[in-house]
């Protein structure tokens, strides 16, 4: 008798493994590596998921930069690897990965609508949406309001003018004692945010995308040459010659310790440098970046993150159920609110705890809506070698290498032999 009620109990059991095993996955989603917030952000939002439908998640801690992710997920994909089920991808990269990535359309029942229409047109490739919309990015100038204010100067709005205004402060403050002080520092390193920061100068100074949306390539021009010889300028006299090999979070290191005047960086930054344990928190201001003439526009490179599902997941449906509830507005606004990560969704930017929270983000609305997308979506395969060489000829300007003309020259010849007939 004990033995049947036992074995009745057992098959019961079974049963019950069978079913919540029919419908309970292990995902396995990369984040951004572990020493950031944002995959502080990804890991508690995908667990919240995972207690909330019964399903397992892994959290991958993906490579630092854009660039190093980009070239994981490639070796990934050569190898058809079930590894990854869902990953962050930048905003530059579906029309990259386009034959690795489930077409989301189907699983975003609609809710791909209350995104903002360019981003989800950047998302979709031939048809397919590639990734959902989880964040975007405005590069900003990052200022210490407090030294402005000691020195008596304003918020400059020319690169002319935050060159002088940097030069002085960062001179008298060294006079002061402050010996290692910078006027500013920002992403130099031969790595994508090179290439951001190198349209934004391109530009602000009427020197077009390199590579125009009907892909033509326009790199080589005057403005791009100005551009490159204002950024060179900048190496070793307000900036220390160090930033050749910054990529964000080493400018935001040296800003929040109080050892820089100016800082371009993105929206991320901001809960950062003013967190309670930061050296300068209270004494920041935000602007948008300085133009290259009055009379020029600003220019803010468009940035930001999508979720995307794998092609060779196990569990395609459980993956873009996570990708859905990651990049719902529940969760947009808990990262908005808690990290000043900029939404991808319009109605957020009137909510009043985002705004309570990131006054920046009514700025932010239009740097936004006028933001400079890199060339990625005419480049699509051929993307990651246009922004290498980008930042190679920017890169090879800023260390004094070669001259802004031999350097575009070079890259024009590069863009020419990349494109071939067409992208
Ligand atoms: C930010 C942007 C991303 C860009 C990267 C460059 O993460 O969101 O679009 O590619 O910086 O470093």
């Amino acid at each position: 008798m004990f033995r049947h009620i036992s074995g009745f109990a057992a098959a019961l059991f079974l049963a019950a493994i069978c079913v919540t095993g029919a419908s309970a996955a292990t995902i396995t989603i990369a984040c951004g590596p572990t020493s950031g917030p944002n995959f502080e952000f990804c890991k508690r939002h995908a667990d919240a998921w995972a207690k909330k439908t019964g399903n397992t998640i892994n959290v991958f801690s993906a490579p630092i930069t854009t660039t190093d992710t980009l070239a994981l997920y490639r070796q990934m994909f050569a190898a058809q690897s079930a590894d990854i089920d869902v990953m962050m991808i930048d905003v530059t990269s579906p029309g990259t990965l386009k034959d690795h990535l489930v077409d989301l359309k189907p699983y975003a029942k609609g809710a791909e609508l209350q995104h903002f229409p360019s981003i989800i047109t950047n998302n979709t490739v031939d048809g397919r949406l590639l990734g959902m919309p989880w964040y975007a990015d405005a590069a900003l100038l990052y200022y210490r309001k407090d030294l402005l204010e000691k020195y008596k100067l304003n918020v400059p709005k020319t690169w002319d003018d935050f060159a002088a205004t940097a030069k002085k402060i960062q001179a008298a403050e060294r006079g002061a004692g402050n010996a290692d002080f910078q006027g500013f520092v920002f992403q130099a390193k031969a790595y994508e945010g090179l290439t951001c920061n190198t349209l934004e100068w391109f530009l602000s100074f009427g020197g077009g995308t390199f590579v125009d949306n009907t892909g033509k390539i326009t790199i080589n021009n005057p403005g791009g040459i100005k551009a490159l010889n204002t950024a060179a300028s900048w190496i070793g006299t307000i900036a220390p010659t160090g930033v050749l090999n910054y990529g964000e979070e080493d400018a935001r290191g040296v800003f929040q310790n109080g050892k820089a005047l100016f800082m371009r960086n993105w929206g991320y930054a901001l809960k950062l440098v003013e967190a309670a344990d930061s050296p300068v928190k209270g004494k920041v201001g935000l602007a948008l970046l300085p133009k290259g003439s009055d009379a020029s526009k600003t220019a803010s490179t468009l940035g930001g993150r999508e979720l995307a599902v794998s092609k060779y997941s196990r569990n395609i449906a459980a993956s873009a159920d996570l990708v859905m509830y990651m990049t719902s507005a529940e969760v947009e606004k808990d990262r908005a609110v808690r990290g000043s990560y900029i939404p991808t969704r319009p109605e957020l930017f009137k909510d009043k705890d985002v705004l309570a929270s990131n006054p920046f983000m009514a700025n932010i609305y239009a740097a936004l809506m006028d933001g400079g997308a890199r060339p990625s979506t005419v480049t699509a395969m051929k993307y990651p070698e246009v922004s290498n060489t980008v930042w190679i000829a920017a890169h090879d300007v800023l260390s004094k290498k070669v001259s802004a003309e031999e350097s575009l020259k070079k890259a024009e010849a590069k863009l020419n032999q990349i494109k071939r007939n067409k992208w």
